[in-house]
């Protein structure tokens, strides 16, 4: 038993108060794992650190429910939007409470305190003067008898010539659109060809006028990845475009405003807003909790965005504009922690052809931590990465099963043969151990540095290069060998090895917290959340004597060939 596990920590005046969110995923249909490096996973790893080294700690996710993704996912699955959006919340939901994202609380765009709050966004910018009425040129299909907005038309794109472009973007070149400009429209409903244009009057947000406010706001933040400023000054003209906020459609939060009955918000519009609502939706269960202090004249709060790059003009432009604009106290992002795209065996990840491994896939493959380790050793942080199964499975054979796994079977079933399964007492440290301190000490302090800084591959090879620290003492020090002519020895050494394998696993925790609890677990420590080692080393290196160590079967369980064979079959391209 673990009495231990559900221990609130407590929070102090004194802790750093961090709000992270993650880019809110498309309801429609699981995620594959460029989705998953590209914003959650990481935002997850960070949450975990920060929570680890005792700040106070509000990590925020949601499903983005909205839009024409949401309704053309429930027109295929032959569901009307609410059921397939209920649906497909739960199933994400579970993917990513099995692959251990531990989000404070995962809500929906499509909650009432997500409606109410776009809406009170859309009064505040239209009594500020920065909503406009304008009409504009839809496409109209006689067919479907209705507007197709987004991405309702297919078509040729004007820049690349690709011929499966949506109305709102082209995959290929990645060029955002407007319906119109599509060469050979057609319908994605009905695949009408005999299109219409009509006009319709729509809201816009006047983004021109707060270019000044926005570039000194961009001015005013640090520690944003050099592509994430370059991306957000070249959409920060003076030729900034004003927004179209408005659609035609039926699924999304309705515009309070005359002649607007038929109309929604566009998606990129209440999705934002939709991380302060997902703090209402988590506070709103227990009354301690209070989403104002993160969101509300919250200038104490450290705010962390992690995003794909593709999301890096709404994030930068198009919501603080929402925000700024509103006139009102809101906390705006300090730290944009963009990301590049994770490719498949030298191509793209896609959705639609089910390109890749998804999110629910990898799960029925392997346990969570696999690919947590992986993905984060490799995340695309300063460029594109490949993601192949052949370099996977090499990696996390080598890093989790040969190094980290290693190491704690070893010790561990060395304590049971040669000290009845306890943390030895007697003997003293010499050179060796207080050698070991240092160098871990230094190595400790090294990989806080990178998670502080968010670099997430340095952080992982930092773990990496602790585990082979450990590895590298326990070889030379070798316990088993002196444990019959030196048993002093071998006991300073089993002991200083069982507390070593205890760092590594708490030290690792953030990345593969499923792997690091069963290594505590065999110590009994059990905490919800295990406490970056950050008192003397030596002290903790040569505690715990007497403590019982249970017994742990293999860690990890190497991926065989036979299996990679099979990863290969059922993936491969
Ligand atoms: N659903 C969008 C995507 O997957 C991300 C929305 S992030 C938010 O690209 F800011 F709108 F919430
Ligand atoms: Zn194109």
């Amino acid at each position: 038993m673990c009495p231990g596990r559900h221990q609130q920590t407590r929070k102090t005046a004194t802790m750093a108060k961090i709000l992270i969110t993650s880019a809110l995923p498309y309801v429609n249909g699981v995620k594959h794992l460029g989705n998953l490096i590209g914003s959650l996973l990481p935002a997850d790893v960070h949450a975990r650190f920060r929570r680890q080294i005792g700040d106070d700690v509000l990590f925020i996710c949601a499903t983005d429910e909205h839009g024409t993704p949401a309704e053309l996912g429930a027109l295929k699955a032959n569901q009307d939007v609410q059921t397939f959006c209920d649906a497909q919340h739960a199933i994400q939901a579970d993917i990513y409470r099995r692959l251990g994202l531990s989000f404070d609380h995962f809500g929906r765009t499509s909650s009432p305190q997500n409606r109410t709050l776009t809406q009170h966004f859309y009064r505040r910018l239209d009594e500020a003067g920065l909503i406009e009425e304008r009409e504009l040129r839809q496409i109209w299909s006689p067919v479907d008898q209705r507007f197709l907005p987004d991405r309702y038309v297919l078509g040729t794109c004007p820049y690349c010539g690709d011929e499966s472009a949506r109305g709102d973007q082209c995959d290929h070149c990645g060029t955002l659109l407007d319906p119109p400009e599509l060469i050979a429209p057609r319908s994605a409903l009905s695949g009408d060809r005999a299109l219409e244009i009509r006009t319709s009057r729509h809201l816009f947000l006047r983004q021109s006028r707060l270019v000044d406010k926005l570039s000194t706001w961009i001015e005013n933040r640090s520690g944003w990845p050099p592509f994430v400023v370059s991306t957000a000054k070249s959409w920060l003209t003076a030729d900034l475009r004003d927004r179209c906020i408005t659609r035609d459609l039926a699924w999304g939060v309705p515009v309070p405003r005359e002649g607007f009955d038929a109309k929604v918000f566009y998606v990129w519009f209440d999705a934002p807003i939709g991380y302060i609502a997902a703090a209402q939706q988590w506070a709103a269960v227990d009354a301690v909790r209070d989403w104002r202090r993160w969101w509300w004249q919250a200038d104490d709060v450290s705010y962390i965005q992690f995003l794909g790059k593709d999301n890096i003009p709404f994030h930068t432009v198009s919501f603080p504009a929402t925000l700024i604009g509103s006139g009102e106290p809101w906390k705006t992002v300090d730290v944009i922690k963009g990301f590049h795209w994770l490719t498949y065996e030298g191509g793209k990840f896609s959705t639609s052809r089910h390109r890749g491994i998804f999110t629910d896939q990898a799960l029925e493959e392997l346990p969570a931590d696999l690919w947590r380790w992986w993905l984060i050793a490799n995340a695309p942080e300063s460029a594109d990465t490949d993601f192949s199964i052949a370099k996977f499975v090499a990696d996390v054979n080598k890093d989790l099963a040969d190094i980290f796994g290693n190491l704690a079977n070893r010790i561990i079933s060395f304590a049971h043969r040669a000290f009845d399964g306890r943390i030895p007492a007697g003997g003293v440290p010499d050179d060796a151990e207080s050698a070991l301190a240092n160098d871990l000490g230094r190595r400790i302090a090294a990989l806080r540095r990178h998670h502080e800084a968010l670099e997430f591959r340095a952080a992982a090879a930092a773990t990496r290069a602790i585990w082979d620290t450990a590895n590298a003492y326990l070889q030379h020090a070798a316990p088993w060998a002196s444990v019959r002519s030196d048993p002093d020895r071998a006991a300073v050494v089993t002991r200083t090895g069982l507390n070593l394998v205890c760092i590594c696993a708490v030290v690792a925790w953030s990345i593969i917290p499923h792997l690091s609890e069963r290594v505590l677990r065999a110590f009994d420590r059990c905490d919800a959340i295990p406490h970056w080692p950050d008192g003397p080393l030596a002290a903790l290196l040569d505690g715990g004597a007497g403590t019982e160590v249970a017994r742990l079967t293999p860690l990890v369980e190497k991926i065989t060939p036979e299996r990679a064979s099979h990863l290969a079959a059922r993936f491969g391209v």
